[in-house]
Formats: C-alpha cells, sequence, structure tokens
C-alpha cells in the first residue's frame, strides 16, 4: 500500500482508472508514439482522510506539456477572480501598503485587479507568463524568503486550483511561515471531494489533481503544519469547490462555517471508505450509460461532437473508450489544442466555428464545468434542433 504524501500512514484504494494520459498533453497526429501513459487511481489515508491520487506522474514528465490556464476563455470565470481581488481588497487588503501574493496565478485576472487598485501584488509562478509582475519560481521557502526580503511580509497569499496539484504540501506551508504577515491569510481553493462525490464528477481525477480536499482534511492537514483553517466558503465554479483561509494559529477565531461542514461531511460519511464505494459504483454505471447511449445514437446515424477539450474529459474519454469512431471532433477556443488531438482517446480537436458548420445532431458537453455560459452563448444550437449530452450527475440529455 502506498503511503499518504501528508501523514505517511496508509492510503485505501477505491477507484482504478487504469492507464491514463497527461491530461493537457494534447499529441500532434505524428507524435502518438510518445504519449505518456501511467496508472490513475486513487484512495483515502486511513488517518487523516485525505483523498489523493496513488501514483503521481513524476514532475520531469508531468510539466512537459501543460497549457496555461486562461480565465479569459470563461467569462464566468474573470468575473470570479475580479469578486475574489475586490473581497480582499475590502477585507484583508486594509492596512497601509498591503501585499498580495498569488500562487500559480492562473491568468493573472485576481493579481491586475488588486493592482489596479493601487495594491502591491506578485505572482509566483515557474512560467511567469502572467502579464502581472512575477516571481518565476514554485513556491518554497527559498522563494518565500526572497520575496519577503525585497517586499515584505504578505497579507494574503492566494492559489486558486493550483494547491490540489502539488504533491509535496510542505515546502508551501514551510513558505507561508516565512511570508505571511502575522495577521496574513492563505486562501486557497480547489475543488471539493463532498461536491464530486454528489455529482459522482469522476472525469475531476485526473493527473493534475492529486489532492481531493474535504474541511476535514484540510483542517487536519493545516494544524500539522502550524496553522489553522479559520474559514471555508463552498464556490459554484469549476464543478463545486471549496475556498479554504488558514491562518497563524489564534490570531483569528474560527468562523461558524467550518464547525457546519464538519458536521455536515459527517453526517455524508464524506471520511468512510464505504461512500467512496458507493461513488465507484455509480462512475461505472456512468460510463456503461454513456457507452450504451452514444453508440445507440450512432446506430440510428446521429452526428454527435465534443464541445470543450477540458483536461478532465481526458479520463471520461480514456476511461470510457471513446475515441473519433463514436465523436469526429471536439470543438475547443484554445488555439494551442487546435489541430492536435485528445489526450489518449485522439480525437481531433477544432476551432469552435466548427461547431456550427453544420451543427450537429448531439453535442457531449466535455466541459459541462462551463454548461451555463456555453448553452448560453451556443443557443441557436438547441434552436436548430440539436440537443446537449451531460454525463455528469448521470448521462443525461437536454
Ligand atoms: P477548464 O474549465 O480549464 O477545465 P479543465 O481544468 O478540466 O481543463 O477548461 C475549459 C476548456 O473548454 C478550455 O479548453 C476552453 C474550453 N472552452 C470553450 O471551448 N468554450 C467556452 O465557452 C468555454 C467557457 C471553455
Ligand atoms: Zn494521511
Amino acid at each position: 500500500m502506498s503511503p499518504c504524501r501528508v501523514c505517511s500512514h496508509p492510503i485505501r484504494e477505491f477507484f482504478d482508472f487504469e492507464r491514463q494520459p497527461l491530461s493537457s498533453a494534447f499529441p500532434r497526429p505524428g507524435e502518438l508514439d510518445q504519449e505518456y501513459f501511467f496508472r490513475l487511481a486513487v484512495g483515502m489515508c486511513e488517518s487523516c482522510t485525505l483523498v489523493q491520487l496513488i501514483d503521481a506522474v513524476p514532475p520531469e514528465r508531468a510539466h512537459h506539456q501543460g497549457y496555461p490556464y486562461h480565465s479569459a476563455a470563461s467569462s464566468v470565470m474573470c468575473k470570479h477572480f475580479e469578486q475574489t481581488a475586490r473581497r480582499f481588497l475590502e477585507t484583508e487588503l486594509t492596512g497601509a501598503d498591503p501585499f498580495v501574493v498569488e500562487i500559480g496565478a492562473n491568468d493573472g485576472v485576481m493579481l491586475r485587479t488588486c493592482g489596479d487598485a493601487g495594491v502591491r501584488h506578485l505572482a509566483v509562478e515557474p512560467s511567469g507568463a502572467t502579464g502581472v509582475r512575477a516571481h518565476r519560481a514554485f513556491f518554497d521557502v527559498d522563494a518565500a524568503t526572497r520575496i519577503r526580503d525585497t517586499d515584505g511580509a504578505a497579507d494574503v497569499v492566494y492559489a486558486a486550483n493550483t494547491i490540489c496539484g502539488v504533491t509535496d504540501l510542505r515546502p508551501i506551508f514551510e513558505g507561508l511561515d516565512v511570508l505571511l504577515a502575522p495577521d496574513g491569510v492563505f486562501v486557497f481553493e480547489d475543488p471539493y471531494l463532498g461536491e464530486i462525490i454528489e455529482r459522482t464528477s469522476f472525469d475531476q481525477i485526473y493527473d493534475e489533481h492529486v489532492f481531493f480536499f474535504t474541511v476535514r482534511a484540510v483542517g487536519a492537514l493545516a494544524t500539522r503544519y502550524g496553522f489553522e483553517l479559520v474559514d471555508i466558503e463552498r464556490l459554484p465554479v469549476h464543478g463545486g469547490q471549496i475556498r479554504y483561509t488558514i491562518a497563524r494559529p489564534g490570531r483569528r477565531a474560527p468562523s461558524p462555517a467550518v464547525a457546519d461542514a464538519l458536521r455536515t461531511e459527517q453526517a455524508r460519511g464524506l471520511a468512510e471508505l464505504v461512500t467512496l464505494e458507493r461513488f465507484a459504483a455509480r462512475v461505472q454505471r456512468i460510463r456503461d450509460d454513456l457507452v450504451a447511449l452514444l453508440h445507440e445514437l450512432r446506430a440510428g446515424g446521429a452526428r454527435i461532437v465534443g464541445y470543450g477539450a477540458t483536461a478532465k474529459s481526458s479520463t471520461m474519454a480514456n476511461y470510457c473508450g471513446i475515441g473519433p469512431n463514436l465523436i469526429p471532433f471536439v470543438c475547443d477556443t484554445t488555439p494551442a489544442k487546435q489541430g492536435r488531438l485528445t489526450p489518449g482517446s485522439h480525437i481531433p480537436v477544432r476551432p469552435v466555428e466548427a461547431f456550427a458548420d453544420p451543427y450537429p445532431d448531439f453535442a457531449l458537453l466535455f466541459a459541462w464545468n462551463h454548461a451555463e455560459e456555453i448553452m448560453a452563448k451556443e443557443r441557436a444550437f438547441r434552436e436548430a434542433g440539436g440537443q446537449w449530452i451531460l454525463y455528469v450527475p448521470q448521462v443525461h440529455i437536454v
């Protein structure tokens, strides 16, 4: 049995997706022999209850072909990051000459909004390519020390969709201990295990999501590394996330939301293996239903295309064995993905203009986390008689 990445106790496996590719490595048609595969399996730590991947992709493999995240592709995500900045400006960045740091930085929308309000800000991001002032490094004690020596302590350190992919969390917390002001906060948001189970959104599980947090597991994690979980907030974005606020111990009174969430998690059995085994059974059901539906529609002569070449849909397509035989192409707004193939499943990625040229009979929504935004934008597809196929929380047609 593999040891937990945080507390070293054994991890109990509850699902094995078997051989899976890197979810953001979109090969060119001539590069298929170079694809890297690993065993995608998940389990829960017997002791601290943290749900995590059993095998992680070695770091020298993981970063070879990632795509920078573009919140600009989603107006909902842009608004989300702007609102996050405004919240920080109102509640945390209120002292004299405040300083905000983002780990990962996405495409810089949060930091730019703070910068526009005159607040000192810095991205800590190895690629640096975010259009904001950046320290090009992974966040650890060394980076934190350099930043503190140059800019002073940080009032807020923020990370969105980043911490769940960091296999070794200790350097993050060691860095926070160096960089955070005495009353500073570390705020991070990631997909929530409770939501993944509720929606059976199994495709949140892929190489770049190593941890699937709960309030209980994050509370234990914070304590272990010398901090305290003082607040949580549910977020609707990306299929349901939680934003965790972590402070130095005793500096802030924990909000009632933390205790409430712990009670809810207990009632829902989120720390019990049997809950995850039931989830696993529902995942298999989704696969069987989806594959049967696609075959049935194709047999009836229907044309089906995919919409949104997300990282998460890599798990769906590869686990279900869906390739170009069932879905001739998937359309996506990201230029760097267009002209390439989906990882492992080898479905050609085409620009969104291909969607209406002509409209298919059905569109399988790979980017279901943006369902509302995409369906609103593509209203003409439904008006032309087209139908959306969703596979979360179960296979259904709308
Ligand atoms: P994302 O939300 O980042 O999900 P993941 O983390 O699983 O990759 O990816 C959304 C993808 O969908 C991205 O490739 C851009 C694409 N997309 C569209 O093609 N059209 C749209 O309207 C939106 C919102 C996204
Ligand atoms: Zn553990």
